[in-house]
């Protein structure tokens, strides 16, 4: 069984950042999102060979990820000249995926347990299809499964009213009977082929398509507000660590500091990561800020926010924030901090790599 990741796509929820950097290369917690799915894939399945789904931006991944041998794995590319859908991302990915089956799995999602279990199943009963699903609040947002004790009867993407509160995730079990219902089906009103409609397809032809409930947690980080949640749920599982200085400074909540780093007359309230080579000072920084390498923060206040490396910051006050890499923000400097001023308010910003806001 092969690994199909899809890292094609626009992004266009995450502009700014994707305008330099594909959603799939954002850093969470100071890694490249696509690290953390390989090491997923690495630790959490007995899968080795992956095949992954490109637009134009293949030679990034290329550069990035390479053969995929510093995670144990096999990767080799496929080019996807549009992003046409799912479905088509799937069909182009044909070739190279051969007889075996797979697990696809959406390059902007993370999740935490494990599917060794359920590939055995799929293996074992010769399924065409296996479903992960999991129960959300807004169904009509989502590809959404009817289900029938452990049958599926019915899939459908964003349905007006939805028949469950049952969304399908972005991983997915498929035998090679999946491509035929590829050629099946039409692209939809906004002119994707949806993976949806394949499932759906499958089920007509009376294929054998069964559905798993996932229980532990699972991230779509297509958003700027999904990316944060993730930045809080990886945070979470840091181990504290000091392995730079820390002056003068109250820390609580679990720190991880990385060497060449300073801390100097600072408040830090955790989970906060601050990478390789960065200087806080005179701050306040956390609960759940990841701040990347060679960042410099002083004077500023800091909450629930993700700076990209090479960040300068000085004299501001942030939350749910998106800071792109390099990226200058100089606010403006309060000579009497305690008394006479009114704390700073807070600021929401997304900016993009190399962005100044003086
Ligand atoms: P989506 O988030 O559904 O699509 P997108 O990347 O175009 O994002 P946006 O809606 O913000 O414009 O894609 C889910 C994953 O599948 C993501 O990793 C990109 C990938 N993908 C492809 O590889 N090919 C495609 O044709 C599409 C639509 C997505």
């Amino acid at each position: 069984m092969k690994v199909l990741l899809l890292c094609g796509g626009e992004g266009t929820r995450l502009r700014p950042f994707t305008h330099s950097i594909p959603k799939q290369l954002l850093p969470v917690v100071n890694k490249p999102i696509l690290y953390h799915i390989l090491e997923w894939v690495a630790t959490r399945t007995s899968l080795r060979e992956m095949v992954l789904v490109t637009g134009e931006n293949q030679r990034i991944f290329q550069q990035t990820v390479g053969d995929g041998s510093n995670w144990g794995l096999t990767i080799s590319y496929v080019y996807q000249p549009r992003p046409l859908g799912l479905a088509h991302a799937v069909l182009t990915a044909e070739a190279a995926l051969g007889k075996d089956p797979f697990l696809m799995y959406l390059g902007d999602n993370l999740l935490e347990e494990s599917l060794q279990e359920y590939l055995a199943v799929f293996e074992k009963k010769r399924l065409d299809c296996l479903l992960f699903l999991r129960k959300v609040p807004d169904p009509e947002n989502y590809g959404i499964a009817e289900i029938e004790d452990d049958r599926v009867l019915r899939v459908m993407e964003k349905p007006e009213k939805p028949p469950s509160n049952l969304a399908l995730s972005g991983l997915y079990l498929f035998s090679p009977a999946i491509f035929q219902s590829i050629r099946n089906i039409s692209p939809s009103a906004r002119g994707e082929l949806e993976i949806t409609d394949a499932i759906q397809n499958l089920l007509d032809r009376k294929k054998r398509v069964e559905y798993r409930l996932l229980t532990g947690w699972w991230l779509d980080t297509g958003s700027p507000n999904a990316l944060l949640e993730a930045n809080r749920r990886l945070l979470q599982k840091v181990t504290p660590v000091s392995l730079g200085r820390i002056i003068n400074s109250q820390v609580g909540g679990g720190l991880h500091l990385e060497k060449e780093s300073l801390i100097e007359n600072s408040k830090i309230n955790g989970p906060v990561y601050i990478g390789t080579g960065c200087l806080i000072k005179d701050s306040t920084i956390g609960p759940w800020v990841t701040v990347g390498d060679g960042g410099t923060v002083t004077g500023s206040t800091l909450k629930n926010s993700i700076l990209f490396s090479g960040v300068r910051m000085e004299n501001y006050a942030l939350h749910q924030s998106i800071i792109g890499h390099r990226a200058l923000l100089a606010g403006k400097h309060r000579s009497d901090q305690t008394a006479a001023l009114p704390p700073q308010p807070f600021s929401r910003l997304l900016l993009g790599d190399d962005g100044v806001v003086s």
